[in-house]
This record gives C-alpha cells, sequence and structure tokens, in this order.
C-alpha cells in the first residue's frame, strides 16, 4: 500500500517515535511505501513530500520535534481545500493518510474523512485533552518537564521568600498543571476548568506564611480564569488561525498576590520548553504503539477511526467520537490533589 503521513498542529515530544514506528510497521512488516509529507496539510496541498525509509528514520525515536515539520494549515478551513486534498490523494496513488494531530487536526481529519479521504487518525498533544484515548504521548514528558521546574524553583522562592506563579500549557483543560502540581507538592493550582476565586487563592498562600513557611508555589494552567467581577482581569487575543494567545495568566495573579499579601511574587512561564526535547519512556512506547496500531487499521481498512489508549489495549474510536468533546479535568480528580483552588 501507498500510505501517507503527516504531522500537523503544535509539536509534541513522541512525533518522531510514531513516525519511525508507521514506517517499520508498513515497510518491514507490510511491504508499503511511506510518504511524508512536510509542514503537516501544508505540505499536502503544496506537494512538498518525500519518501520515508528505514534509514530515513534511523536514530529519531527519542527525537523531539519532527522531522517532517508541522503547520497549522487544515485543508477543511481553505476554500476547495477538500477537493484539493482528495485529487492530490488520487494523483499521489494514496492507499491512505495516516495524520498525527490534536484536536484541530482531528476535527479537520473528520471532515476530510466524511468526504471520502482514507484517514487514519494519530491523537497527539501535550494537554492530554483528547477525549476516548486514556492518555496521548507528549503529556508525560510535559508533566516532567514542569515537575522538575516547579522542584527548582522551590529552593530559589525559599531563599527569597517568594509566592512563584508557575504557568503551564493547557488551553482549555488543566491536566498538566494539575499532575505537574500533583507531583511538585504545589500549595495551589488553578485550571480552566474551574473558574478560581481570587480570595480563597490569597487566603491559601497567606495561611501558608502565617505558618512560618517561607514560600509558596501556585501552579495555573494558561487557560484558567477567575471567576467573573473577582479581579481586574485582561482576556487574551486571537492569533492568526483564531487560537485564543493568553495575556499571561501567571504575570496577572502574580501582580495580584503581590498586592494582596504584601509578598513577592514572581511570575514564571514554563511556554514552549513543556514541548521540546526528547520524550519520556512512556511517550516513546505509547507513540510506538500508535504508529504501529494506524497501519494496521489501515490495512484493515478501518478508516475514519484514531487509534486510542484504553486501560492497556490500543483501540479503534471513530473520528466522530474522538473529536466530539474535550477530555476535562474530573472534579473528584481536585479532592484527591487538595489543592485545586
Ligand atoms: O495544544 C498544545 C499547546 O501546547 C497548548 O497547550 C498551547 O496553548 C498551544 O499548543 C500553543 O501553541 P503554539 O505553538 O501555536 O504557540
Amino acid at each position: 500500500m501507498r500510505i501517507g503521513v503527516l504531522t500537523s498542529g503544535g509539536d509534541c515530544p513522541g512525533l518522531n517515535a510514531v513516525i519511525r514506528s508507521v514506517v517499520h510497521r508498513g515497510v518491514v512488516d507490510h511491504g508499503d511505501e511511506i510518504i511524508g509529507f512536510e509542514d503537516g496539510w501544508r505540505g499536502f496541498l503544496e506537494g512538498h513530500h518525500r519518501p520515508l525509509t528505514l534509514d530515513s528514520v534511523s536514530g529519531i525515536l527519542a527525537q523531539g520535534g519532527t522531522i517532517l515539520g508541522s503547520s497549522r494549515v487544515q485543508p477543511s478551513h481553505l476554500r476547495d481545500g477538500v477537493e484539493r486534498a482528495k485529487q492530490y490523494c488520487a494523483d499521489l496513488g494514496l492507499d491512505a493518510v495516516i495524520p498525527i494531530g490534536g484536536e484541530g487536526t482531528l476535527k479537520a481529519a473528520k471532515l476530510m474523512s466524511d468526504a471520502g479521504l482514507p484517514i487514519v487518525g494519530v491523537p497527539k498533544t501535550i494537554d492530554n485533552d483528547i477525549a476516548c484515548t486514556d492518555v496521548t504521548f507528549g503529556f508525560d514528558t510535559a508533566v516532567s518537564v514542569a515537575t522538575e521546574a516547579l522542584d527548582r524553583l522551590k529552593t530559589t522562592a525559599e531563599s527569597h521568600q517568594r509566592v512563584m506563579v508557575v504557568e503551564v500549557m493547557g488551553r482549555h483543560t488543566g491536566w498538566i498543571a494539575l499532575n505537574a502540581g500533583m507531583a511538585a507538592g504545589a500549595h495551589a493550582i488553578v485550571v480552566p476548568e474551574r473558574p478560581f476565586h481570587i480570595e480563597k487563592l490569597t487566603t491559601v498562600v497567606r495561611e501558608r506564611f502565617d505558618r512560618q513557611k517561607k514560600f509558596a508555589i501556585v501552579v495555573c494552567a494558561e487557560g484558567a480564569k477567575p471567576e467573573p467581577g473577582t479581579m481586574h482581569w485582561e482576556e487574551g487575543t486571537k492569533d492568526i488561525y483564531g487560537h485564543e494567545r493568553f495575556t499571561g495568566i501567571a504575570t496577572q495573579l502574580s501582580r495580584e498576590l503581590e498586592h494582596r499579601l504584601g509578598k513577592e511574587a514572581r511570575p514564571v512561564i514554563l511556554g514552549h520548553t513543556q514541548r521540546g526535547g526528547t520524550p519520556t519512556a512512556y511517550d516513546r512506547v505509547l507513540a510506538t504503539r500508535f504508529g504501529w496500531h494506524a497501519v494496521e487499521a489501515v490495512h484493515q481498512g478501518a478508516f475514519g477511526h484514531i487509534t486510542a489508549l484504553q486501560g492497556t489495549a490500543i483501540n479503534l474510536v471513530p473520528l466522530g467520537e474522538a473529536v466530539a468533546e474535550l477530555k476535562t479535568v474530573p472534579a473528584d480528580r481536585y479532592l484527591e490533589a487538595e489543592t485545586v483552588i
């Protein structure tokens, strides 16, 4: 079979492990020909592609980023994009396309699949917010990076008796904030799913200093917001693709806490460091399994599905189910963490 593969949307540790796995499973076990498209759907629509051989994926398992490059271009957002994609698919004689992407990419993939493109998706995002899969690869790496940063920030915070307000990624969900915050023993965690009350947050931090503790760590997901009307709040703007560009919750919150507590507070924005670098062992294994199962799905003709981790098994889930809603943090996880405000 002739199978196209591309990486689309924000990059994520483990993308190369999927690409490598698709090539290994396809070429070695099925005798497939694998074509890699550059910069996501942009390369697909502009005809930028190259054959992927065992040699071209040699040594990439542990590499961060994506050897294919990525972009946020989605054919379904362009005029005639889906029709053009179908035409290119036919011109190139592709039997299947495996897009590896997050929420936006999978939504676009569903539209293309509905239009007749033979698609098997592989979910990826450090945010871990894709429904139907228990975990997405990249998440474990992001949590590890954030946890290490939080551990390091404790010592400098203590030396200066400061509040550190640490912003982690998570546009719509607080998975990274919750897990990194729990792993590092953060004193307060704020997440997008639950608007925070600034008075409550201030009280939690103040009580800590009252107990003669010398510092406090507050972890906030970038998409978290205060309950309306409880503090001055600057909303974000949109980028050229309509994605929210946050104004920096850490900056706004640290300013507010410093003012309310009379204690020095510093914002720390971990940003794209959480997406960079080598994937953890967990993410390499999950990404490799997803690649393997995506090729199997292609050979079974199970188009219009994504690979998903459910328990310990990798199952196929219809694209429609996968993009129906985001996987938010369930409320009982807040109880376990104790410090979610
Ligand atoms: O979706 C993954 C993610 O890392 C989000 O957490 C974050 O808001 C966004 O991507 C940032 O994207 P960009 O690379 O376009 O700045």
